[in-house]
């Protein structure tokens, strides 16, 4: 693969497309679709302004040619989207993606995960803060149990999606006291864990630093009981600082976008359900590219609109934030899936 030629402002090229392809979920994480907010009343987006699997498809494509390799699936719930797996099937048929995999909560995976592995799709990361049943459930506004989402791994592993990932976003008093549980459950299974700092997303969730566990305390708690030693990122632009149990029995990634910004190799991209695409996960706006699209622009026209707006990116809020939210408004976590 050619090396991406685009670059932004701060010479980041383009690598990774993330791409919301529904703003719904079946949960309600406190963190990031509060009940309270996303109530029975509440108005997503109407059908008509999602994008469609071929438009999505065609974005991608455009995308892909102008460098990303990786292409990840998010919502909301991207397994909430009906008939995922056709999209995953046409989006397996783009050249140039090397990469092809998902960010989901694994409730509906039992149902899915087969399609998904015969569809194309690579590997599956999971999202699952807690193995204690009441602590899970509190976080997810009570939408599901601890098995049933490890009923949705166990198929994951059984179509063949490797290597697992889970994610755990960590909040202090809530699931803090979890995490040792956690990882040595994964460190059993040979999933790799990875802790994210809760993050100042969106202004919905009355973040405070207060509520963050800094990625280094994380680690300390780990090591006391199950030895670990740093080792090196895989690729550049990774998000996760990796660690390895001493015992050679796996690793766990953490990602400490608070405390450890990393936005000084942030090579992603963003599209929303409705064709947004955005240059930083705290943006307060993105480029709209489905208007022009409904409105018969071509490829060319929208490959232009992509360049520009890659081209002009300036984001580092991570690393400017300085411990303080910005009061700012800022777009919500579920509408570009982290
Ligand atoms: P791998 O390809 O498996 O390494 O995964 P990834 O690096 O794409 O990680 P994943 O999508 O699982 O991201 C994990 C979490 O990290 C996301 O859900 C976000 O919470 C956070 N994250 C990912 N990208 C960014 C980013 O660009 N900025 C910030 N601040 N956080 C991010
Ligand atoms: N801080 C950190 N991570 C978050 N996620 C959602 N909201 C936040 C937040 N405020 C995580 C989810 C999931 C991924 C898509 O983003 O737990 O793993
Ligand atoms: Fe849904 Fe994921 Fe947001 Fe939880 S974090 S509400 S599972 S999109
Ligand atoms: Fe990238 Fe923005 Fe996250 Fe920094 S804060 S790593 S620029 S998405």
């Amino acid at each position: 693969m050619i090396e991406s030629t685009l670059r932004d402002a701060f010479h980041r090229p383009l690598r990774d497309l993330r791409v919301s392809v529904t703003d719904r979920c079946n949960f309600r994480c406190t963190y990031c679709m509060p009940a309270e907010i996303f109530g029975e009343n509440y108005k997503f987006l109407p059908k008509t302004e999602v994008l469609s699997f071929e438009e999505i498809t065609r974005l991608t494509n455009i995308i892909v040619r102008l460098g990303a390799v990786k292409v990840r699936l998010t919502g909301g719930e991207p397994l909430v989207r009906e008939e995922i797996e056709t999209l995953v099937a046409m989006l397996r048929g783009i050249d140039g993606v090397d990469d092809l995999t998902m960010t989901t909560n694994a409730y509906l995976l039992p149902k899915k995960a087969q399609a998904l592995k015969d569809a194309g799709l690579e590997r599956i990361t999971v999202s699952l803060d807690s193995l204690d049943d009441a602590v899970f459930r509190k976080m997810n506004g009570n939408r599901s149990s601890v098995q049933k989402v490890l009923d949705g791994i166990t198929a994951a592993e059984k179509a063949g999606l490797q290597p697992i990932k889970i994610n755990a976003v960590v909040q202090r008093g809530v699931n803090d006291n979890t995490i040792v549980d956690l990882a040595r459950w994964a460190k059993d299974k040979g999933y790799i864990l990875r802790f994210i700092e809760y993050m100042d997303v969106g202004n919905i969730n009355g973040w405070r630093m207060d509520d963050v566990v800094p990625a280094k305390e994380i680690v300390e708690r780990i090591d006391a009981v199950m030895p670990l030693e740093a080792t090196e990122r895989n690729y550049k632009s990774e998000v996760a600082l990796r660690y390895r149990y001493q015992d050679g029995g796996g690793e766990i990634g953490l990602i400490a976008s608070v405390t450890m910004p990393f936005c000084g190799a942030c090579s992603r991209m963003r599209l929303s359900a409705e064709g947004a695409i955005y240059t930083c996960l705290f943006a307060s706006e993105g480029t709209d590219l489905r208007g022009p699209m409904r409105a018969g622009a071509s490829d060319n026209e929208l490959e232009q609109i992509v360049r520009q707006t890659w081209g002009n990116r300036v984001d580092r809020y991570s690393e400017i934030r300085s411990g303080q939210t910005d009061p700012a408004r800022k777009v919500e976590m579920y509408h570009i899936g982290g």
